[in-house]
């Protein structure tokens, strides 16, 4: 019997014990992340996730409120209870399911290699990169892909924020920066007047790097958590909240 309630107590300390209900998700975000997560002038937080995510809480009908967090931190802050889910434009991977437990995907974009538009590269390569610097978003997926492809023959700039690595670029410090695709469009393209192009879109090959899709990340025994927000987002996919979305931020 003492053997069993110390089992017990241990399994508790783990996190692995029964689910716990939740009247208030507090979601973990890096930002600026535009157009996925980002502030509007008047300080408050806006962005596709940061409504999607606003929208699936009123569906399932609990309140949810937002904690920054830089990116590198941020499965660390939801182990470490300071918030109970990432919506940060997390890409699901094997690498980070050993972590996290992941929602069903809510979004799939390409990763995309932009450059400046008189840049000679055309299609990243070792041989077009070589000596060139590449400038990522530190613990991205696109870090870890170009820093295994491309980490030998050129540099790779790490930043921890994308707007750093945005500013860099502006200033002629990179020769290309490798991202999520609607946020180079949006603070590349979209806020530039052709100073940028894009010379590369990776869209999920390999599966290692690229995974599956943006989700949301679960402390693991919150299973049944997740499992409402899957559920709420097959709702809003049928309502039409979910278009409604995809079109202001991606279709403008
Ligand atoms: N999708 C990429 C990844 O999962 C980058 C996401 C960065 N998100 C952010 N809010 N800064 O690695």
């Amino acid at each position: 019997k003492l053997l069993t309630i110390s089992l017990l107590s241990a399994a508790v300390l783990a996190g692995t014990a029964q689910a716990r209900d939740y009247d208030t998700v507090r979601f973990g975000v890096d930002v600026p992340y535009e157009p996925m997560e980002y502030r509007l002038p008047n300080g408050d937080l806006t962005g596709f996730d940061i409504e999607l995510g606003n929208a699936l809480c009123d569906e399932i009908g609990i309140d949810c409120t937002w904690t920054v967090q830089g990116w590198d931190g941020i499965i660390p802050g939801l182990l470490a209870r300071k918030y109970d889910a990432i919506m940060s434009s997390m890409t699901i991977n094997d690498q980070r399911r050993k972590q996290v437990l992941f929602s069903d995907p809510y979004f799939t974009p390409p990763s995309a290699w932009f450059a400046p538009a008189d840049s000679q590269i055309t299609v990243p390569s070792k041989q077009t990169l070589e000596g060139k610097t590449i400038g990522v978003q530190r613990g991205t997926l696109q870090d870890n892909y170009a820093t295994d492809m491309f980490g030998d023959v050129a540099d790779i700039n790490r930043y921890s924020t994308a707007d750093d690595m945005v500013l860099d670029m502006d200033a002629g410090r990179l020769d290309i920066v490798f991202l999520d695709f609607p946020v180079g469009k949006s603070t590349l393209l979209d806020s530039n007047d052709g100073d940028y192009k894009i010379v590369g879109k990776m869209i999920s090959e390999p599966k290692k790097y690229f995974g599956d899709g943006f989700g949301i990340a679960f402390r693991k025994r919150d299973k049944e958590l997740a499992e409402k927000f899957d559920a709420a987002l097959d709702t809003l996919k049928e309502n039409g909240t979910y278009d409604k979305l995809y079109k202001k931020y991606f279709e403008t």
